[in-house]
Protein backbone atom coordinates (compact mmCIF):
# COMPACT_ATOMS: atom_id res chain seq x y z
CA UNK A 1 0.00 0.00 0.00
CA UNK A 2 2.82 2.67 -0.55
CA UNK A 3 2.33 5.46 -2.68
CA UNK A 4 6.35 6.05 -3.49
CA UNK A 5 8.62 3.72 -4.41
CA UNK A 6 12.25 3.64 -3.72
CA UNK A 7 14.69 4.99 -6.37
CA UNK A 8 17.90 3.35 -7.16
CA UNK A 9 19.51 6.20 -5.60
CA UNK A 10 17.51 5.44 -2.34
CA UNK A 11 15.02 9.07 -2.78
CA UNK A 12 11.67 8.05 -2.61
CA UNK A 13 9.89 8.82 -5.71
CA UNK A 14 6.43 9.91 -4.90
CA UNK A 15 3.88 9.39 -7.52
CA UNK A 16 0.39 9.91 -5.77
CA UNK A 17 -0.74 12.71 -3.38
CA UNK A 18 -0.47 12.04 -0.12
CA UNK A 19 -3.67 10.50 1.81
CA UNK A 20 -3.95 8.21 -1.55
CA UNK A 21 -4.22 4.81 -1.05
CA UNK A 22 -3.15 1.80 -3.65
CA UNK A 23 -3.92 -1.86 -3.27
CA UNK A 24 -2.35 -4.28 -5.96
CA UNK A 25 -2.62 -7.41 -7.44
CA UNK A 26 -4.59 -10.36 -5.58
CA UNK A 27 -5.05 -8.03 -2.52
CA UNK A 28 -6.59 -5.62 -4.92
CA UNK A 29 -8.81 -8.53 -6.15
CA UNK A 30 -9.80 -9.78 -3.06
CA UNK A 31 -11.29 -6.85 -1.76
CA UNK A 32 -13.02 -6.00 -4.93
CA UNK A 33 -14.83 -9.80 -4.53
CA UNK A 34 -15.51 -9.36 -1.35
CA UNK A 35 -17.10 -6.13 -1.41
CA UNK A 36 -19.50 -7.30 -4.55
CA UNK A 37 -19.61 -10.83 -2.67
CA UNK A 38 -21.30 -8.75 0.37
CA UNK A 39 -23.82 -6.99 -2.04
CA UNK A 40 -25.20 -10.07 -3.63
CA UNK A 41 -25.20 -11.40 -0.22
CA UNK A 42 -27.59 -8.52 0.85
CA UNK A 43 -30.20 -8.77 -1.73
CA UNK A 44 -29.99 -12.59 -1.70
CA UNK A 45 -32.85 -13.13 0.96
CA UNK A 46 -35.23 -11.35 -1.54
CA UNK A 47 -35.41 -13.69 -4.00
CA UNK A 48 -38.61 -15.23 -5.18
CA UNK A 49 -42.16 -15.50 -3.98
CA UNK A 50 -41.15 -16.56 -0.84
CA UNK A 51 -37.98 -14.09 -0.16
CA UNK A 52 -37.98 -11.40 2.45
CA UNK A 53 -38.95 -7.30 2.04
CA UNK A 54 -36.19 -4.97 3.12
CA UNK A 55 -36.81 -1.45 5.06
CA UNK A 56 -34.22 0.72 4.45
CA UNK A 57 -34.63 4.44 5.70
CA UNK A 58 -32.59 6.71 4.41
CA UNK A 59 -30.68 10.16 5.90
CA UNK A 60 -34.23 12.19 5.84
CA UNK A 61 -35.80 9.16 7.51
CA UNK A 62 -38.12 8.37 4.81
CA UNK A 63 -38.41 4.28 4.74
CA UNK A 64 -38.78 2.20 1.95
CA UNK A 65 -39.87 -1.33 1.76
CA UNK A 66 -39.48 -3.02 -1.04
CA UNK A 67 -37.73 -6.84 -2.26
CA UNK A 68 -36.88 -5.13 -5.72
CA UNK A 69 -33.46 -5.23 -6.33
CA UNK A 70 -32.54 -2.68 -7.91
CA UNK A 71 -34.15 0.27 -5.65
CA UNK A 72 -32.61 -1.93 -2.25
CA UNK A 73 -29.21 -1.20 -4.00
CA UNK A 74 -30.27 2.43 -4.97
CA UNK A 75 -31.16 3.17 -1.51
CA UNK A 76 -28.27 1.40 0.29
CA UNK A 77 -26.01 4.41 -0.67
CA UNK A 78 -22.98 2.23 -1.65
CA UNK A 79 -19.41 3.59 -1.26
CA UNK A 80 -16.96 1.35 -1.92
CA UNK A 81 -16.17 0.91 -6.06
CA UNK A 82 -16.46 -2.26 -6.97
CA UNK A 83 -19.56 -2.72 -4.64
CA UNK A 84 -21.09 0.26 -6.98
CA UNK A 85 -20.68 -1.90 -9.95
CA UNK A 86 -23.07 -4.19 -8.87
CA UNK A 87 -25.49 -1.73 -8.50
CA UNK A 88 -24.36 -0.74 -12.12
CA UNK A 89 -25.48 -4.40 -12.84
CA UNK A 90 -28.88 -4.00 -11.32
CA UNK A 91 -29.52 -0.72 -12.98
CA UNK A 92 -28.41 -1.92 -16.68
CA UNK A 93 -30.79 -5.26 -15.80
CA UNK A 94 -33.51 -2.66 -15.15
CA UNK A 95 -33.30 -0.82 -18.02
CA UNK A 96 -32.59 -3.29 -20.61
CA UNK A 97 -35.46 -5.72 -18.91
CA UNK A 98 -37.00 -4.27 -16.34
CA UNK A 99 -37.09 -7.50 -14.04
CA UNK A 100 -34.57 -10.14 -12.86
CA UNK A 101 -32.56 -7.01 -10.83
CA UNK A 102 -32.04 -9.52 -7.96
CA UNK A 103 -30.86 -12.75 -10.28
CA UNK A 104 -28.54 -10.72 -11.86
CA UNK A 105 -27.03 -9.43 -8.86
CA UNK A 106 -26.54 -12.66 -7.16
CA UNK A 107 -25.43 -14.10 -10.59
CA UNK A 108 -22.55 -12.19 -10.77
CA UNK A 109 -21.54 -12.32 -6.55
CA UNK A 110 -21.55 -16.25 -7.66
CA UNK A 111 -19.07 -16.00 -10.58
CA UNK A 112 -17.09 -14.10 -8.49
CA UNK A 113 -17.02 -16.18 -5.74
CA UNK A 114 -16.37 -19.18 -8.27
CA UNK A 115 -13.54 -16.91 -9.49
CA UNK A 116 -12.34 -16.33 -6.07
CA UNK A 117 -11.48 -19.59 -5.78
CA UNK A 118 -10.02 -20.57 -9.13
CA UNK A 119 -7.72 -17.58 -8.56
CA UNK A 120 -6.66 -19.72 -5.34
CA UNK A 121 -5.81 -22.70 -7.42
CA UNK A 122 -3.08 -20.69 -9.28
CA UNK A 123 -5.69 -19.95 -12.54
CA UNK A 124 -4.92 -16.70 -13.74
CA UNK A 125 -7.84 -14.13 -13.87
CA UNK A 126 -7.55 -13.75 -17.84
CA UNK A 127 -8.00 -17.20 -18.27
CA UNK A 128 -11.21 -17.23 -15.93
CA UNK A 129 -12.12 -13.89 -18.22
CA UNK A 130 -11.95 -15.71 -21.19
CA UNK A 131 -13.79 -18.93 -19.73
CA UNK A 132 -16.21 -16.96 -18.37
CA UNK A 133 -17.22 -15.07 -21.63
CA UNK A 134 -17.33 -18.31 -23.92
CA UNK A 135 -19.64 -19.63 -21.25
CA UNK A 136 -22.25 -16.87 -21.43
CA UNK A 137 -22.10 -16.86 -25.19
CA UNK A 138 -22.64 -20.71 -25.20
CA UNK A 139 -25.61 -19.70 -22.65
CA UNK A 140 -27.17 -17.49 -24.38
CA UNK A 141 -27.08 -19.95 -27.41
CA UNK A 142 -29.31 -22.88 -24.42
CA UNK A 143 -31.19 -20.60 -23.52
CA UNK A 144 -32.45 -19.41 -27.36
CA UNK A 145 -32.47 -22.99 -28.12
CA UNK A 146 -34.57 -24.11 -25.13
CA UNK A 147 -36.73 -20.88 -25.27
CA UNK A 148 -41.02 -21.81 -25.97
CA UNK A 149 -42.01 -19.77 -28.74
CA UNK A 150 -45.33 -17.88 -28.24
CA UNK A 151 -47.97 -15.35 -29.91
CA UNK A 152 -47.72 -11.83 -28.38
CA UNK A 153 -50.95 -11.30 -29.90
CA UNK A 154 -53.08 -13.65 -27.28
CA UNK A 155 -53.11 -12.31 -23.57
CA UNK A 156 -52.52 -15.45 -22.01
CA UNK A 157 -49.12 -16.29 -21.73
CA UNK A 158 -48.20 -12.31 -21.14
CA UNK A 159 -50.44 -12.56 -18.33
CA UNK A 160 -48.56 -15.43 -17.17
CA UNK A 161 -45.33 -13.70 -17.10
CA UNK A 162 -47.17 -10.45 -15.50
CA UNK A 163 -47.85 -12.88 -12.77
CA UNK A 164 -44.94 -14.83 -12.39
CA UNK A 165 -42.94 -11.39 -11.82
CA UNK A 166 -45.86 -9.98 -9.60
CA UNK A 167 -44.95 -13.68 -7.03
CA UNK A 168 -42.16 -12.48 -5.39
CA UNK A 169 -43.74 -8.54 -4.91
CA UNK A 170 -46.08 -7.36 -1.78
CA UNK A 171 -48.69 -7.00 -4.35
CA UNK A 172 -48.84 -10.61 -4.64
CA UNK A 173 -52.71 -11.63 -3.77
CA UNK A 174 -53.65 -9.60 -6.07
CA UNK A 175 -51.95 -10.35 -9.31
CA UNK A 176 -54.09 -12.34 -11.06
CA UNK A 177 -56.19 -9.21 -11.12
CA UNK A 178 -53.13 -6.76 -11.70
CA UNK A 179 -51.90 -8.61 -14.01
CA UNK A 180 -54.86 -8.04 -16.31
CA UNK A 181 -54.84 -5.29 -16.46
CA UNK A 182 -50.85 -4.87 -17.19
CA UNK A 183 -51.39 -7.05 -20.17
CA UNK A 184 -54.45 -4.85 -21.58
CA UNK A 185 -52.45 -1.66 -20.95
CA UNK A 186 -49.35 -3.25 -23.09
CA UNK A 187 -51.67 -4.82 -25.58
CA UNK A 188 -53.04 -1.56 -26.21
CA UNK A 189 -50.10 1.07 -26.59
CA UNK A 190 -48.41 -1.81 -28.54
CA UNK A 191 -47.80 -1.29 -32.43
CA UNK A 192 -46.74 -3.54 -35.21
CA UNK A 193 -43.69 -2.71 -36.60
CA UNK A 194 -43.29 -4.69 -39.51
CA UNK A 195 -43.57 -8.81 -38.85
CA UNK A 196 -42.53 -8.14 -34.84
CA UNK A 197 -44.34 -5.77 -32.30
CA UNK A 198 -43.05 -2.95 -30.31
CA UNK A 199 -44.47 -1.10 -26.82
CA UNK A 200 -42.87 1.51 -25.18
CA UNK A 201 -43.41 1.39 -21.25
CA UNK A 202 -44.03 4.88 -21.06
CA UNK A 203 -46.74 5.36 -23.46
CA UNK A 204 -48.54 3.64 -19.80
CA UNK A 205 -49.17 6.12 -17.71
CA UNK A 206 -48.83 5.19 -13.82
CA UNK A 207 -50.54 7.29 -11.33
CA UNK A 208 -50.73 5.77 -7.56
CA UNK A 209 -52.90 7.46 -4.53
CA UNK A 210 -53.24 5.99 -1.20
CA UNK A 211 -56.49 4.86 -0.11
CA UNK A 212 -58.95 2.01 -0.64
CA UNK A 213 -57.03 -1.31 -1.45
CA UNK A 214 -54.61 -2.65 -4.23
CA UNK A 215 -58.07 -4.42 -5.80
CA UNK A 216 -59.41 -1.09 -6.64
CA UNK A 217 -56.50 -0.45 -9.05
CA UNK A 218 -58.31 0.80 -12.29
CA UNK A 219 -57.30 0.41 -15.81
CA UNK A 220 -57.94 4.07 -17.33
CA UNK A 221 -58.52 4.53 -21.02
CA UNK A 222 -57.02 8.12 -21.29
CA UNK A 223 -55.14 10.42 -19.03
CA UNK A 224 -55.20 10.64 -15.34
CA UNK A 225 -53.53 14.11 -13.97
CA UNK A 226 -53.20 14.23 -10.10
CA UNK A 227 -54.43 17.75 -10.47
CA UNK A 228 -57.23 19.39 -9.90
CA UNK A 229 -59.48 21.60 -11.50
CA UNK A 230 -57.99 25.23 -10.93
CA UNK A 231 -60.74 27.02 -9.99
CA UNK A 232 -64.22 26.33 -7.53
CA UNK A 233 -66.29 28.07 -10.29
CA UNK A 234 -65.14 25.95 -12.89
CA UNK A 235 -67.40 23.20 -14.05
CA UNK A 236 -66.40 19.61 -12.92
CA UNK A 237 -67.01 17.62 -15.97
CA UNK A 238 -67.13 18.70 -20.15
CA UNK A 239 -68.10 16.51 -22.76
CA UNK A 240 -67.32 16.52 -25.78
CA UNK A 241 -63.95 18.42 -24.98
CA UNK A 242 -62.24 20.88 -27.04
CA UNK A 243 -58.59 20.94 -25.47
CA UNK A 244 -55.68 23.45 -25.55
CA UNK A 245 -52.45 22.73 -24.64
CA UNK A 246 -50.40 25.60 -23.74
CA UNK A 247 -46.70 25.64 -22.25
CA UNK A 248 -47.05 29.19 -21.61
CA UNK A 249 -47.90 31.33 -18.65
CA UNK A 250 -51.36 32.33 -18.23
CA UNK A 251 -50.05 35.30 -16.30
CA UNK A 252 -48.77 38.51 -17.04
CA UNK A 253 -44.89 37.94 -17.17
CA UNK A 254 -41.93 39.88 -14.89
CA UNK A 255 -39.73 42.05 -16.55
CA UNK A 256 -36.58 40.45 -16.52
CA UNK A 257 -34.88 43.60 -15.49
CA UNK A 258 -36.15 46.02 -11.86
CA UNK A 259 -38.68 48.01 -13.26
CA UNK A 260 -40.23 51.22 -10.86
CA UNK A 261 -43.62 52.89 -12.10
CA UNK A 262 -44.00 55.92 -10.48
CA UNK A 263 -47.94 56.61 -9.88
CA UNK A 264 -49.01 59.92 -8.65
CA UNK A 265 -52.65 59.46 -8.73
CA UNK A 266 -55.31 56.94 -7.91
CA UNK A 267 -56.75 57.05 -11.46
CA UNK A 268 -53.34 56.41 -12.40
CA UNK A 269 -53.57 53.01 -10.40
CA UNK A 270 -56.91 52.14 -11.87
CA UNK A 271 -55.66 52.66 -15.41
CA UNK A 272 -52.73 50.69 -14.16
CA UNK A 273 -54.81 47.92 -12.88
CA UNK A 274 -56.96 47.88 -15.80
CA UNK A 275 -54.46 47.58 -18.18
CA UNK A 276 -53.13 44.67 -16.31
CA UNK A 277 -56.96 43.12 -16.93
CA UNK A 278 -57.47 43.92 -19.88
CA UNK A 279 -54.55 41.93 -21.22
CA UNK A 280 -55.36 38.68 -19.26
CA UNK A 281 -59.06 39.29 -20.29
CA UNK A 282 -57.82 39.13 -24.11
CA UNK A 283 -55.55 36.35 -23.28
CA UNK A 284 -59.01 34.41 -22.46
CA UNK A 285 -60.60 35.80 -25.55
CA UNK A 286 -57.87 34.16 -27.65
CA UNK A 287 -58.22 30.98 -25.91
CA UNK A 288 -61.78 31.29 -26.52
CA UNK A 289 -61.85 32.43 -29.71
CA UNK A 290 -60.25 28.88 -30.93
CA UNK A 291 -63.54 27.04 -29.60
CA UNK A 292 -61.43 25.27 -26.55
CA UNK A 293 -63.52 24.34 -23.73
CA UNK A 294 -60.82 22.75 -21.51
CA UNK A 295 -57.23 24.66 -21.17
CA UNK A 296 -54.28 22.11 -19.87
CA UNK A 297 -51.31 24.29 -19.09
CA UNK A 298 -47.68 23.38 -18.39
CA UNK A 299 -47.33 26.89 -16.86
CA UNK A 300 -48.81 28.85 -13.69
CA UNK A 301 -52.67 30.55 -14.26
CA UNK A 302 -53.35 33.80 -13.09
CA UNK A 303 -56.04 33.73 -10.36
CA UNK A 304 -57.43 36.19 -12.46
CA UNK A 305 -57.25 34.57 -15.54
CA UNK A 306 -58.88 31.66 -13.82
CA UNK A 307 -61.95 33.64 -13.04
CA UNK A 308 -62.54 35.38 -16.46
CA UNK A 309 -61.72 31.23 -17.59
CA UNK A 310 -64.21 30.28 -14.77
CA UNK A 311 -67.09 32.49 -16.13
CA UNK A 312 -66.67 31.41 -19.89
CA UNK A 313 -67.62 28.01 -18.48
CA UNK A 314 -63.45 26.75 -19.46
CA UNK A 315 -61.94 24.23 -17.58
CA UNK A 316 -58.52 24.83 -16.60
CA UNK A 317 -55.62 22.58 -14.92
CA UNK A 318 -52.35 24.38 -14.10
CA UNK A 319 -48.80 23.39 -14.01
CA UNK A 320 -48.79 19.74 -15.33
CA UNK A 321 -46.04 17.71 -16.14
CA UNK A 322 -43.69 18.06 -19.41
CA UNK A 323 -43.73 14.48 -19.60
CA UNK A 324 -47.78 14.64 -19.24
CA UNK A 325 -48.11 17.49 -21.43
CA UNK A 326 -46.17 14.97 -24.25
CA UNK A 327 -48.16 12.17 -23.53
CA UNK A 328 -51.63 14.34 -23.63
CA UNK A 329 -50.82 15.81 -27.05
CA UNK A 330 -50.60 12.35 -28.27
CA UNK A 331 -53.49 11.10 -26.85
CA UNK A 332 -55.94 14.19 -28.01
CA UNK A 333 -53.95 14.51 -30.85
CA UNK A 334 -53.59 18.61 -30.42
CA UNK A 335 -50.49 20.62 -30.17
CA UNK A 336 -48.68 21.90 -27.47
CA UNK A 337 -48.72 25.74 -28.29
CA UNK A 338 -46.29 28.25 -26.82
CA UNK A 339 -47.78 31.77 -28.37
CA UNK A 340 -51.42 32.02 -27.98
CA UNK A 341 -51.68 34.67 -30.79
CA UNK A 342 -51.15 32.30 -32.89
CA UNK A 343 -53.39 29.49 -31.50
CA UNK A 344 -56.50 28.19 -33.97
CA UNK A 345 -58.88 25.65 -33.66
CA UNK A 346 -56.61 22.99 -35.42
CA UNK A 347 -53.93 23.02 -32.63
CA UNK A 348 -57.01 22.12 -30.22
CA UNK A 349 -57.15 18.05 -29.07
CA UNK A 350 -60.41 16.08 -28.50
CA UNK A 351 -61.65 14.34 -25.41
CA UNK A 352 -65.06 12.94 -25.12
CA UNK A 353 -64.87 13.43 -21.55
CA UNK A 354 -63.08 16.18 -19.13
CA UNK A 355 -63.66 15.38 -15.56
CA UNK A 356 -62.32 15.75 -12.29
CA UNK A 357 -62.82 13.59 -9.41
CA UNK A 358 -62.50 12.99 -5.86
CA UNK A 359 -59.68 9.81 -5.04
CA UNK A 360 -58.99 9.35 -1.77
CA UNK A 361 -58.34 13.36 -0.47
CA UNK A 362 -57.30 14.38 -3.64
CA UNK A 363 -59.20 15.30 -6.66
CA UNK A 364 -57.46 14.46 -10.27
CA UNK A 365 -58.15 14.72 -13.78
CA UNK A 366 -59.27 12.37 -16.29
CA UNK A 367 -59.54 12.62 -19.50
CA UNK A 368 -61.21 9.77 -21.63
CA UNK A 369 -61.80 8.92 -24.51
CA UNK A 370 -59.00 10.25 -26.38
CA UNK A 371 -58.67 10.94 -29.72
CA UNK A 372 -56.15 8.58 -30.06
CA UNK A 373 -57.38 5.09 -28.32
CA UNK A 374 -54.21 4.38 -27.56
CA UNK A 375 -53.58 6.50 -24.42
CA UNK A 376 -54.15 4.55 -20.83
CA UNK A 377 -53.36 5.21 -17.49
CA UNK A 378 -53.03 2.57 -14.79
CA UNK A 379 -54.46 4.55 -11.56
CA UNK A 380 -52.59 2.45 -8.69
CA UNK A 381 -54.71 1.84 -5.34
CA UNK A 382 -53.54 0.94 -2.23
CA UNK A 383 -53.62 0.98 2.02
CA UNK A 384 -50.52 3.54 2.58
CA UNK A 385 -48.01 5.46 1.05
CA UNK A 386 -45.55 2.83 0.97
CA UNK A 387 -47.99 0.09 -0.48
CA UNK A 388 -48.90 1.67 -3.45
CA UNK A 389 -45.30 2.90 -4.10
CA UNK A 390 -43.92 -0.58 -3.96
CA UNK A 391 -47.39 -1.91 -6.15
CA UNK A 392 -46.36 1.03 -8.83
CA UNK A 393 -42.92 -0.90 -8.82
CA UNK A 394 -44.17 -4.34 -8.76
CA UNK A 395 -46.49 -2.78 -11.82
CA UNK A 396 -43.41 -1.33 -13.61
CA UNK A 397 -41.61 -4.71 -13.40
CA UNK A 398 -45.37 -6.43 -14.74
CA UNK A 399 -45.65 -3.89 -17.42
CA UNK A 400 -42.04 -4.56 -18.52
CA UNK A 401 -42.21 -8.27 -19.08
CA UNK A 402 -44.99 -8.31 -20.56
CA UNK A 403 -43.52 -6.32 -23.49
CA UNK A 404 -40.59 -8.19 -22.89
CA UNK A 405 -42.70 -11.27 -24.12
CA UNK A 406 -45.15 -8.68 -26.94
CA UNK A 407 -41.23 -7.49 -28.25
CA UNK A 408 -39.71 -10.92 -27.87
CA UNK A 409 -42.31 -13.75 -28.13
CA UNK A 410 -40.43 -16.44 -26.45
CA UNK A 411 -40.81 -17.45 -22.75
CA UNK A 412 -38.98 -20.50 -20.53
CA UNK A 413 -39.71 -21.43 -17.46
CA UNK A 414 -38.67 -20.25 -13.79
CA UNK A 415 -38.40 -21.47 -10.43
CA UNK A 416 -34.58 -22.40 -11.43
CA UNK A 417 -35.46 -24.63 -13.99
CA UNK A 418 -33.85 -22.59 -17.05
CA UNK A 419 -30.72 -22.16 -14.89
CA UNK A 420 -30.08 -25.62 -14.11
CA UNK A 421 -30.63 -26.80 -18.11
CA UNK A 422 -28.11 -24.19 -18.55
CA UNK A 423 -25.77 -25.70 -16.53
CA UNK A 424 -26.23 -29.31 -17.00
CA UNK A 425 -25.47 -28.23 -20.89
CA UNK A 426 -22.58 -25.67 -19.79
CA UNK A 427 -20.93 -28.45 -17.64
CA UNK A 428 -21.17 -30.87 -20.99
CA UNK A 429 -19.75 -28.33 -23.42
CA UNK A 430 -16.58 -27.62 -20.41
CA UNK A 431 -15.88 -31.75 -21.42
CA UNK A 432 -14.81 -29.98 -24.60
CA UNK A 433 -12.39 -27.71 -23.81
CA UNK A 434 -8.94 -27.81 -23.01
CA UNK A 435 -7.64 -27.69 -19.31
CA UNK A 436 -7.90 -24.49 -17.14
CA UNK A 437 -10.61 -22.98 -19.31
CA UNK A 438 -12.58 -26.01 -18.54
CA UNK A 439 -12.46 -25.10 -15.36
CA UNK A 440 -13.77 -21.58 -15.60
CA UNK A 441 -17.20 -22.80 -17.80
CA UNK A 442 -17.50 -25.51 -14.98
CA UNK A 443 -17.68 -22.71 -12.68
CA UNK A 444 -19.94 -20.35 -14.73
CA UNK A 445 -22.24 -23.51 -14.66
CA UNK A 446 -21.84 -23.67 -10.95
CA UNK A 447 -22.87 -19.98 -10.07
CA UNK A 448 -25.77 -20.42 -12.53
CA UNK A 449 -27.39 -22.95 -9.83
CA UNK A 450 -27.01 -20.29 -6.93
CA UNK A 451 -30.64 -19.41 -8.24
CA UNK A 452 -32.28 -23.13 -7.66
CA UNK A 453 -30.57 -23.11 -4.50
CA UNK A 454 -31.39 -19.62 -3.66
CA UNK A 455 -34.94 -19.59 -4.32
CA UNK A 456 -34.89 -23.28 -2.29
CA UNK A 457 -33.12 -22.28 0.71
CA UNK A 458 -35.67 -18.94 0.79
CA UNK A 459 -38.42 -20.93 0.83
CA UNK A 460 -36.79 -22.32 4.14
CA UNK A 461 -36.46 -25.97 1.93
CA UNK A 462 -33.12 -27.70 2.24
CA UNK A 463 -31.55 -27.15 -1.01
CA UNK A 464 -29.40 -30.61 -1.01
CA UNK A 465 -31.44 -33.05 -1.24
CA UNK A 466 -33.82 -30.94 -3.43
CA UNK A 467 -30.88 -29.61 -6.32
CA UNK A 468 -29.62 -33.26 -6.72
CA UNK A 469 -33.11 -34.87 -7.22
CA UNK A 470 -33.03 -31.57 -9.96
CA UNK A 471 -30.05 -32.55 -11.74
CA UNK A 472 -30.80 -35.68 -11.85
CA UNK A 473 -34.31 -35.21 -13.86
CA UNK A 474 -32.85 -32.74 -15.96
CA UNK A 475 -30.49 -35.56 -17.15
CA UNK A 476 -33.12 -37.41 -17.77
CA UNK A 477 -33.99 -34.85 -20.22
CA UNK A 478 -37.15 -33.07 -18.12
CA UNK A 479 -36.11 -29.27 -19.23
CA UNK A 480 -38.48 -27.50 -17.12
CA UNK A 481 -37.75 -29.29 -13.60
CA UNK A 482 -37.76 -26.72 -11.23
CA UNK A 483 -38.57 -25.98 -7.59
CA UNK A 484 -42.54 -24.71 -7.11
CA UNK A 485 -41.57 -22.95 -3.70
CA UNK A 486 -45.50 -22.51 -3.11
CA UNK A 487 -45.80 -26.51 -2.28
CA UNK A 488 -42.46 -26.63 -1.79
CA UNK A 489 -41.91 -29.10 -4.22
CA UNK A 490 -39.50 -29.91 -7.46
CA UNK A 491 -41.71 -30.14 -10.40
CA UNK A 492 -42.08 -29.39 -14.11
CA UNK A 493 -42.50 -25.59 -13.83
CA UNK A 494 -44.98 -25.03 -17.09
CA UNK A 495 -47.49 -27.05 -15.20
CA UNK A 496 -47.08 -24.44 -12.42
CA UNK A 497 -47.48 -22.01 -15.02
CA UNK A 498 -44.27 -20.22 -13.76
CA UNK A 499 -42.97 -18.23 -17.09
CA UNK A 500 -40.78 -15.48 -17.24
CA UNK A 501 -39.17 -13.64 -20.31
CA UNK A 502 -36.57 -15.30 -22.36
CA UNK A 503 -35.03 -11.56 -23.03
CA UNK A 504 -35.04 -11.41 -18.78
CA UNK A 505 -32.71 -14.13 -18.74
CA UNK A 506 -30.32 -13.34 -21.49
CA UNK A 507 -29.96 -9.93 -20.26
CA UNK A 508 -29.14 -11.73 -16.70
CA UNK A 509 -26.43 -13.56 -18.49
CA UNK A 510 -24.84 -10.96 -19.92
CA UNK A 511 -24.92 -8.40 -17.18
CA UNK A 512 -23.69 -11.10 -15.12
CA UNK A 513 -21.08 -12.12 -17.11
CA UNK A 514 -20.30 -8.33 -18.09
CA UNK A 515 -19.99 -6.81 -14.63
CA UNK A 516 -17.63 -10.06 -13.01
CA UNK A 517 -14.98 -10.03 -16.04
CA UNK A 518 -14.98 -6.24 -15.27
CA UNK A 519 -14.22 -7.07 -11.20
CA UNK A 520 -11.29 -9.62 -12.39
CA UNK A 521 -9.89 -7.72 -15.02
CA UNK A 522 -8.52 -5.40 -12.15
CA UNK A 523 -5.62 -5.29 -10.50
CA UNK A 524 -4.74 -2.21 -9.39
CA UNK A 525 -7.28 0.01 -7.14
CA UNK A 526 -5.52 3.88 -6.56
CA UNK A 527 -7.90 5.81 -4.60
CA UNK A 528 -7.48 9.42 -4.05
CA UNK A 529 -7.22 10.45 -0.24
CA UNK A 530 -10.81 11.53 0.90
CA UNK A 531 -11.62 15.23 0.34
CA UNK A 532 -11.31 17.17 3.56
CA UNK A 533 -14.63 19.07 4.53
CA UNK A 534 -13.77 22.34 5.73
CA UNK A 535 -12.12 24.70 4.93
CA UNK A 536 -13.40 24.54 1.47
CA UNK A 537 -10.68 24.95 -1.41
CA UNK A 538 -10.49 27.59 -3.46
CA UNK A 539 -13.02 27.03 -6.47
CA UNK A 540 -15.42 25.97 -4.37
CA UNK A 541 -17.03 22.78 -2.33
CA UNK A 542 -16.57 19.57 -5.34
CA UNK A 543 -13.39 21.54 -6.29
CA UNK A 544 -9.90 19.43 -7.36
CA UNK A 545 -9.24 16.90 -4.01
CA UNK A 546 -10.50 13.41 -5.22
CA UNK A 547 -13.41 11.19 -4.71
CA UNK A 548 -15.31 11.69 -0.90
CA UNK A 549 -15.80 7.95 -0.22
CA UNK A 550 -13.23 6.51 -2.34
CA UNK A 551 -10.16 5.71 0.17
CA UNK A 552 -12.58 4.39 2.71
CA UNK A 553 -12.52 0.40 2.21
N1 LIG B 1 -44.05 -20.13 -7.79
C1 LIG B 1 -42.73 -20.06 -7.96
N2 LIG B 1 -41.93 -21.06 -7.60
C2 LIG B 1 -40.61 -20.99 -7.75
N3 LIG B 1 -39.96 -19.93 -8.21
C3 LIG B 1 -40.69 -18.89 -8.60
C4 LIG B 1 -42.11 -18.89 -8.49
N4 LIG B 1 -42.55 -17.69 -8.94
C5 LIG B 1 -41.46 -16.99 -9.31
N5 LIG B 1 -40.33 -17.70 -9.13
C6 LIG B 1 -38.93 -17.32 -9.40
O1 LIG B 1 -38.55 -16.20 -8.64
C7 LIG B 1 -37.49 -15.54 -9.31
C8 LIG B 1 -37.75 -14.06 -9.39
O2 LIG B 1 -37.72 -13.52 -8.11
P1 LIG B 1 -37.70 -11.96 -7.86
O3 LIG B 1 -38.76 -11.33 -8.65
O4 LIG B 1 -37.69 -11.77 -6.39
O5 LIG B 1 -36.28 -11.52 -8.37
P2 LIG B 1 -35.82 -10.87 -9.73
O6 LIG B 1 -36.90 -10.94 -10.75
O7 LIG B 1 -34.53 -11.47 -10.08
O8 LIG B 1 -35.50 -9.38 -9.32
P3 LIG B 1 -36.47 -8.08 -9.19
O9 LIG B 1 -37.88 -8.56 -9.35
O10 LIG B 1 -36.15 -7.60 -7.82
O11 LIG B 1 -36.03 -7.18 -10.27
C9 LIG B 1 -37.40 -16.14 -10.70
O12 LIG B 1 -36.30 -16.98 -10.79
C10 LIG B 1 -38.71 -16.91 -10.82
O13 LIG B 1 -38.59 -18.03 -11.65
MG1 LIG C 1 -38.87 -10.15 -10.39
Amino acid sequence: MSVSQQSAGGVPVLVLKEGSSRSKGREALHTNIEAARIVAETVKSSLGPKGMDKMLVDSFGDVTITSDGRTILDEMDIQHPAAKMMLEVAKTQDNEAGDGTTTAVIISGELLNKAQELVERSVHPTIIIDGYKKASDKALEILEKIAIPIDPTSADYPKKVAMTSMASKLVAEHRDYLADLVVKAILAVAEKDGDKYKADVDDVKVEKKPGESTAETKLIQGIVLDKEIAHSGMPKRIEKAKIALLDCPLEIEKTEFDAKINIESPEQMDAFLKQEEDMMREMVDKISKSGANVVLCEKGIDDMVQHFLARKGIIAVRRNKKSDMEKLAKATGGKIVTNLDSMTSEDLGYAALVEERKIGDDKMTFIEGCKHPKAVTILIRGGTQRIVDEAERSVHDALCVVRDVVEEPKIVAGGGAPELEVSRMLKKYAETLPGREQLAVKAFAEALEAVPITLTENAGLDPIDIISDLRARHEKGETWAGIEVNNGKAQDMTRAGVYEPLSVKKQIVKSGTEASTMILKIDDVIAAGKMKAPPTPPGGPGGPGGYPGMGEY
